[in-house]
This record gives structure tokens, C-alpha cells and sequence, in this order.
């Protein structure tokens, strides 16, 4: 996504939301938060995405991370359909607020406009984009998906176990992981320094080139 890179700062926008103008470093505060678009309001597959975020808060409460949605519809829309969301995805009432962008000011500086998908109008449409942001305001993972698919937030919950892990102690996740399995000791730390971080010992993988990079943990809990 040209303009806007793991690791940058997430740019200070300011808009209006279903709870209020909302900036976003103040919203972010020193949390992992959540930015997500959706192409727009009354359509059926966001209709189900933003029902089981809802459904989902728990979850992403648990882990410390708020949440912020964001389409180029108005305030009054987002109300409007919020009801409808809350309709198709009972018992999980939307309290996260909904940023509203009908002029595409924000979700072009968040890199979030699809440029294939337009709207009645012809203006571009935001994609079913994903910005994981950590504490200190910087991109840690995105995830750009079509209109045509919704996204899996079981991966999201998952993705952010990993970033959550790997942002307090020196390891990376292997593929398809799943908390609470091994995890792979990070190549920068030395079998040296790895001893202190990991007293309980590991599994180096024997390979055919000879070299022991990969290092199962188990972590414990
Ligand atoms: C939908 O939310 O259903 C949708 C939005 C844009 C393109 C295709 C589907």
C-alpha cells in the first residue's frame, strides 16, 4: 500500500463518528486498536462483518484493543444501519464507534479507498481494509480484502495474539499457529540469550543445511 507502510505512524485524522468527532491519536491513547472499512452501509456482507465484530468485543476487550469502524457514508446512515446490523447479529450491540467519511478525505490518507468499487454516484468506495495499530501508534499488520469477501476474524483475533506476543518478548509464530502452541525462537537472539529468556529449554530442528535457526518454545504459562 504505497503511502503508508508497517512501522509508520498512523496519520492524526479527525472526523465525525457515530459517537462524537473522534482524532485518532486520542482515541488510540496507548492502546492496540482496530481501524476497519467497509465499502458501505446497507450491504450484505458488511452487514455481517460488523455484526460479529460486534459479536467479537469481548474478545478484543480482553486483549486490550478498542475499536473504529469507518465507511464514506454519513453519521445519519451508520444509525440508520446500525439497526439493521444489530437485527441480523442479535445480542451483540454495536459500541464501537463508526467514522464517517462521505467526502474520502480520511479513508484515502488511511489507504483504505478501493479503487475498483464505486459507489451510485461513481466516487470510489472504501475496501474492506484492516489496520492493526499498537500502542504506539504504528502500523503493525494490514489486511486489504475486496468488497467481495468478507474477512475472518477468528485470523484477526489470531494475528493480533501473535503481534501481542512477539511485541513483549523476542519469538515470531510459525505457520497456521494457534495460541497456546510452540512458537519459533526470534533469529536475533543468541542460543546465549535465548538461555535467559527461555530457561525451560527448546527444540532446535535438525536440518539439512547443518544451521540451527529454527527453535521451537513451548511458553510458558
Ligand atoms: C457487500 O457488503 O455486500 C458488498 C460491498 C461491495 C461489493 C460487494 C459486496
Amino acid at each position: 500500500m504505497p503511502g503508508l507502510a508497517l512501522g509508520d505512524v498512523i496519520p492524526n485524522i479527525e472526523a465525525d463518528s457515530t459517537q462524537g468527532p473522534i482524532k485518532l491519536h486520542d482515541y488510540i491513547d496507548e492502546s492496540w486498536t482496530i481501524i476497519f472499512s467497509h465499502p458501505g452501509d446497507f450491504t450484505p456482507v458488511c452487514t455481517t462483518e460488523l455484526g460479529m465484530i460486534a459479536a467479537y468485543a469481548p474478545e478484543f476487550k480482553k486483549r486490550g484493543v478498542k475499536l473504529l469502524g469507518l465507511s464514506t457514508d454519513s453519521v445519519e446512515d451508520h444509525l440508520r444501519w446500525i439497526k439493521d446490523i444489530e437485527a441480523y447479529t442479535p445480542d451483540a450491540p454495536v459500541q464501537y464507534p463508526i467514522l464517517a467519511d462521505p467526502h474520502r478525505k480520511i479513508t484515502g490518507e488511511l489507504n483504505m479507498l478501493d479503487p475498483d468499487e464505486k459507489g451510485p454516484n461513481g466516487k470510489p468506495l472504501a475496501s474492506r481494509a484492516l489496520h492493526i495499530i499498537g500502542p504506539d501508534k504504528r502500523l503493525k499488520l494490514s489486511f486489504l480484502y475486496p468488497g467481495t469477501t468478507g474477512r475472518n476474524f477468528d485470523e484477526v483475533l489470531r494475528v493480533l495474539d501473535s503481534l501481542q506476543l512477539a511485541s513483549k518478548q523476542k519469538i515470531a509464530t510459525p505457520v497456521n499457529w494457534q495460541p497456546g502452541e510452540p512458537v519459533l525462537i526470534s533469529p536475533s537472539l543468541s542460543d546465549k540469550e535465548a538461555k535467559q529468556q527461555f530457561p525451560q529449554g527448546w527444540k532446535t530442528i535438525n536440518l539439512p543445511s547443518g544451521e540451527p535457526y529454527l527453535r521451537l518454545v513451548n511458553l510458558k504459562t
